[in-house]
C-alpha cells in the first residue's frame, strides 16, 4: 500500500474508533499524517509526493503499530512521539505533563505588551504551573532581559521542564522550582505572573475522553468548580507582584464563575480565535486594593 493509502485508511479509523482530537491537532488527517511520517522517520515537511511512496512490509508494520497505540490503546499522539509544538517551538513531552496547547500562545506578546509600561524592561516573570515549561520558554524568549521562575508541584513535570529549558538553551535565565503555587518560592516580586493552572471541574475530568484522562489528573483537576487553584493564586499574587505588574490566568470554561467572584478586580479578557476569550489579566493595583479592603 502507498503512504497515501495508509493515510486514507487511518483517517477512516479515527472516525470508526471515535478518537478524540484537540491535543495536538483538530483534524484526523493532520494527526494521522504526522504519526505516519513519524513512524517512518520521514521529515514532517515532506511534500505531497510522499503520498505516492510505497511502503515495505516492515514500514507497514511500523505504521500499523503506531496507529494501534493511538486508536486502540488511546495513547495521545504526543505521548507516542514524545514531542509537541507550541508557538512554533518543539517541546519534549511525556505522561508526566499536559500536552502544550495553551491559549497564551495566541496572546503573547501582541495583546500583552500594551499592558506593560516598558516590555523591554521586564526583569522578573513567574510561570506558575509550568508543566513542560513551554510557557516559561516562550516568556523567556520574548522578555529577553527577564529572569523567569517556572513553578510546579509535580517533580516529574519539572524533570520534563528541565529538559525543555536545556533544549532551548535558557538554563541561565529560567529557574525551576517545586512548590505548591508560591508557598515554597523564595520572597520575590514579579513584573509578570502568568498561569495556565488546572481549571476543569472535577466531574468534567471524570467525563473526559480517554486520551485526555491519560494526561496527569493534577494538570487538569481544578476542584469542585474548577477554581480551587485560581482562587489561591489570585490571593497569593497580591504579595508577589511589583507595582505596575500584571497577573494573567487562563481559566477555561470558568470565565463566568471567575467574573462572579473576582469581577471587582476588573479583569480584562483577551481575545482568542475561537471566541472563548478565557484568559484574563488583572493589574497589581486592583489586587492591592482588594488586600487593603480585606484588612480594613
Ligand atoms: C494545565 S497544566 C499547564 C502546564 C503548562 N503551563 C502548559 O500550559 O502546558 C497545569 C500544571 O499545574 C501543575 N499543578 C497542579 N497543582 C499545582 C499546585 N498546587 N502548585 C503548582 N503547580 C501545580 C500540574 O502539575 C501541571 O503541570
Amino acid at each position: 500500500m502507498t503512504l497515501g493509502g495508509f493515510l486514507r485508511r487511518a483517517e477512516r479509523m479515527y472516525g470508526e474508533k471515535g478518537a478524540a482530537l484537540g491535543q495536538i491537532a483538530t483534524e484526523a488527517r493532520d494527526e494521522a499524517l504526522y504519526l505516519i511520517l513519524f513512524s517512518l522517520g520521514l521529515p514532517l515537511d515532506s511534500d505531497a509526493a510522499v503520498l505516492q511512496r510505497r511502503l515495505t512490509a516492515a514500514e507497514s508494520g511500523a505504521v500499523e503499530g503506531v496507529l494501534r497505540r493511538r486508536l486502540v490503546d488511546r495513547v495521545p499522539a504526543a505521548y507516542i512521539t514524545g514531542e509537541a509544538w507550541l508557538g512554533g517551538l518543539r517541546f519534549k513531552v511525556d505522561e508526566r505533563v499536559l500536552i502544550p496547547r495553551s491559549y497564551f500562545v495566541e496572546i503573547l506578546p501582541g495583546q500583552v505588551d500594551p499592558w506593560l509600561g516598558r516590555p523591554g524592561r521586564v526583569a522578573s516573570v513567574a510561570d506558575v504551573c509550568t508543566g513542560s515549561g513551554c510557557l516559561a520558554v516562550l516568556l523567556a524568549r520574548h522578555f529577553r532581559a527577564a529572569r523567569v521562575d517556572g513553578i510546579d508541584l509535580s517533580a516529574g513535570a519539572l524533570e520534563v521542564a528541565a529538559a525543555n529549558v536545556r533544549r532551548h538553551r535558557l538554563s541561565g535565565r529560567i529557574r525551576l522550582l517545586e512548590s505548591d503555587l508560591f508557598a515554597s518560592v523564595p520572597a520575590r516580586r514579579y513584573d509578570v505572573i502568568l498561569s495556565n493552572p488546572p481549571y476543569e471541574p472535577s466531574a468534567h475530568v471524570d467525563a473526559l475522553p480517554e486520551e485526555f484522562r491519560r494526561e496527569p489528573r493534577m494538570a487538569l483537576d481544578g476542584g469542585p468548580d474548577g477554581l480551587d487553584l485560581i482562587r489561591r493564586l489570585v490571593r497569593q499574587s497580591a504579595a508577589r507582584l511589583k507595582p505596575g505588574g500584571i497577573l494573567m490566568i487562563e481559566v477555561g470554561g470558568g470565565r463566568a464563575a471567575f467574573e462572579a467572584e473576582f469581577g471587582h478586580l476588573e479583569p480584562h479578557w483577551f481575545h482568542t480565535q475561537d471566541g472563548s476569550d478565557c484568559v484574563c489579566l488583572v493589574q497589581a493595583a486592583r489586587l492591592a486594593g482588594r488586600q487593603a479592603r480585606a484588612r480594613s
